[in-house]
């Protein structure tokens, strides 16, 4: 079994934060999302990684490297124009050749990782297992119609879905989808869809199997959509206290803190992340906050927020929560006079004041 994960895409719905960065390489509970992927891979017991990146960028390539970091051989596939899901498989046919594979959305995470679906592919003995998630708004997504228990069509978002499922971005596929998607032809949008392929095996008599799975999530809408990937993620999290504490402190619930990171003073109610040579003085972290490397969080509460590398918050009176910080961000008290909020901020960004 080989794997074949995407990593393009422009992220617009995800700025400010994607000015700077590729959405995968965003880090969710210190982590950047395409990691993810790469982990459920390796512990479903696959080596061989295909990463699919635009043509037009070398960051994916350049931050996550030949996979030695995994023990897995990763091998990059440039595409030139993004032209659609289908597209990827039909580039990356030379990579897999006749090997059955996992093919995954980078942007996509799923709690509990991948090995129960793919032995339910094996074990169902199809040619694609998909996987459903159960949705409140399935037109945004590839939606499968199901009878009996088995799928009969599948539509890419469709204006009235004839289910309550979205296909999530986690397939598996033998080597029939290559015959499907050298194929069909583009959409109205001009891109081959990965839907299309699906109804090709099943107009053409190949077998769909499916998994309905739970803990799925994928950027829907606004950036703050990453603070509802980052809780799932978080509240699965084991405790790990590397860091250091004094005895003015108190810690609870799943905290993690890293190496080199001190907690002085301060109230720690988890699940929350701290990443290495953060300090949090004098200060509140509440559940659901992901804190990266090198921060300094002084004489302020901070609460379900994600804030990146070298953010810094003090003397800030009023709690900060549901918030996303991009990397380098300062949040300070106003010096001097007169008492005014003074702003520096770059294109796209967000500011909520009482
Ligand atoms: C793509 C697929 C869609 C699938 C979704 C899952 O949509 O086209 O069928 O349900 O990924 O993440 P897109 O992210 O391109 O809107």
């Amino acid at each position: 079994m080989k794997a074949l994960i995407t990593s393009g895409g422009r992220g617009t719905r995800l700025r400010p934060l994607t000015h700077t960065q590729n959405k995968h390489l965003i880090p969710i509970a210190n982590k950047p999302i395409l990691h993810y992927a790469i982990d459920y891979c390796v512990q479903a017991g696959i080596q061989e990684i295909g990463i699919v990146y635009s043509a037009d960028s070398r960051a994916v390539p350049e931050a996550i490297g030949d996979g030695s970091h995994w023990g897995a051989r990763i091998t990059y596939i440039p595409q030139e124009a993004p032209l659609g899901l289908a597209h990827v498989v039909k580039i990356s046919q030379d990579f897999i050749k006749d090997e059955p594979f996992v093919f995954y959305l980078g942007d996509n995470m799923v709690v509990g990782g991948l090995e129960r679906f793919i032995d339910a592919f094996e074990k169902s003995n199809s040619n694609c297992h998909l996987t459903l998630a159960r949705v409140n708004d399935p037109e945004r997504f590839g939606v499968p119609e199901i009878k009996d228990g088995k799928i009969i069509r599948i539509e890419e978002k469709p204006k009235y879905p004839k289910s309550q499922f979205a296909v999530s971005g986690i397939y598996i596929y033998d080597k029939t989808i290559f015959e499907a998607v050298n194929h069909i032809q583009p959409s109205a949008r001009g891109e081959l869809e990965i839907s299309d392929a699906h109804q090709y095996l099943l107009d053409h008599g190949y077998s769909i199997s499916y998994s309905e799975i739970t803990g799925w999530w994928k950027d829907t809408g606004k950036p703050y959509d990453l603070l509802e990937a980052n809780r799932l993620i978080l509240d699965n999290m084991e405790a790990d206290l590397a860091g250091e504490m004094d005895a003015d402190s108190l810690v609870t619930g799943k905290v993690r803190l890293a190496a080199g990171s001190k907690i002085i003073n301060s109230t720690v109610r988890g699940p929350v992340i701290i990443g290495e040579n953060t300090i949090i003085e004098n200060s509140y972290i509440g559940p659901f906050t992901s804190i990266y490397d090198n921060c300094y969080i002084k004489n302020s509460e901070v609460e379900f927020s994600i804030l990146l590398k070298e953010c810094k918050i003090i003397d800030v009176d009023i709690r900060i929560e549901h918030s996303l910080l991009g990397n380098d961000v300062e949040i300070v008290k106003a010096q001097g006079k007169p008492a005014t909020h003074r702003f520096l901020i770059g294109d796209q960004s967000r500011v909520e004041l009482l």
